[in-house]
């Protein structure tokens, strides 16, 4: 058997376990052939493989990014007044059957499970591996990223804590996930926030104000607000900035914003995260090599098993607004904003 496989979409920590785990059982355990396509669907639509023999699957485990390369290619969106439009479904049908594919495994998001989707829909074998920082991919209780982001967030929530105290002021951190609040929420539960402001749960801007007044009065020297980058709509404006001016108009307490930024998804992948991939990557040549397509790999509970990945496409897993850790977290004290 002769299978692709692509990354796309946003990287994060983990995708070379994944890629090196699909590749070396395929290879060892299957004696598959494997091609790695570059730079997701853009790879696909314009021929850009190379084999991937064994030893090149070896010594990447710990490397963060992608070997194959990624980019946000969209082949099923097309793009108004921009000329003609090139049928790029059309080619990708075409070019997996010259380069002899049986399967195609797909790293992604949930934008990337929607294409997978699509293009399974059109008769390609698509065997779907979810990926993404920010934990919101339908079908699945974890995506590989999320905990080696967490990590990264969490520290330097720490960090700011101790710079915090220093000088007594109110500090924000803007952190990455996109329409989700999962990385707010964990890392503002695991890095001791005062405030978590995350898209699923609307906030009320004299609630924070006078909690974190409240805060003050009662000798707590300063305040760490974490809040995702989801929690406003518009594009471009900054979340950090939208709540440091809140907070300074409404209390006049001194504040600082940080936004981490793109450190979230950089570097290597947690020891979690490097299972998680592996898990998932030898469970999809599993599913390839019982003839099985047109699934997404999943965790469920201790369990690694699929769903179909036209249940997945184009759905999002946010945060529910009564989720137990926000439960319990509220008991503690602490602010998600809410009226
Ligand atoms: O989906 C991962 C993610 O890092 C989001 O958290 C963030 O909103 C987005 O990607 C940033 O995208 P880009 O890489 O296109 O700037």
């Amino acid at each position: 058997m002769r299978i692709g496989i692509l990354t796309a979409g946003g990287d994060c920590p983990g995708i070379n376990a994944a890629i090196r785990s699909v590749g070396k059982t395929a290879i060892t355990e299957y004696g598959m052939k494997v091609f790695g396509i570059a730079s997701g669907f853009s790879g696909l639509i314009n021929k850009e493989y190379a084999e991937l023999d064994e030893p090149q699957l070896s010594g990447i485990l710990t490397f963060g990014g992608t070997i194959l390369g990624t980019s946000r290619e969209k082949p099923y969106k097309s793009v108004a007044g921009r000329g003609p439009q090139v049928d790029k479904p059309k080619l990708i049908r075409n070019n997996y059957r010259e380069m002899g594919l049986d399967a195609l495994v797909v790293i992604g998001g949930n934008g990337t499970q929607k294409t997978a989707a699509q293009l399974s829909a059109e008769g390609l074998n698509v065997i779907g591996i979810p990926k993404t920082i920010d934990n919101e991919v339908f079908g699945t209780d974890v995506t590989f990223g999320f905990d080696s982001a967490v990590w990264i967030a969490t520290d330097a929530i720490d960090r700011l804590h101790t710079t915090a105290n220093s000088h007594k002021r109110i500090m924000i951190i803007e952190l990455m996930g996109h329409h989700a609040g999962w990385l707010a929420l964990y890392s503002g539960i695991a890095g001791g926030g005062d405030v978590i402001l995350i898209p699923e749960i609307p906030y009320d801007d004299k609630v924070v104000a006078r909690y974190l007044e409240k805060r003050s009065k009662n000798k707590k020297a300063y305040s760490i607000v974490v809040v995702a980058e989801g929690i406003v709509k518009p594009k471009g404006i900054s979340a950090a900035h939208h709540i440091a001016q809140i907070i300074r108009k409404n209390t006049g307490l001194e504040t600082r914003e940080t936004i981490l930024g793109y450190i979230q998804r950089g570097g290597s992948p947690s020891p979690m995260d490097r299972i998680l991939a592996t898990r998932y990557g030898a469970y999809a040549v599993e599913l390839i090599a019982e003839g099985k397509s047109g699934v997404m790999v999943s965790s469920k509970g201790d369990t690694i098993t699929s769903v179909p990945l036209a249940d997945v496409g184009g759905k999002l897993r946010l945060v529910p607004a009564d989720h137990a850790l926000i439960r319990k977290s509220r008991k503690m004290g602490i602010s998600f904003g809410e009226k």
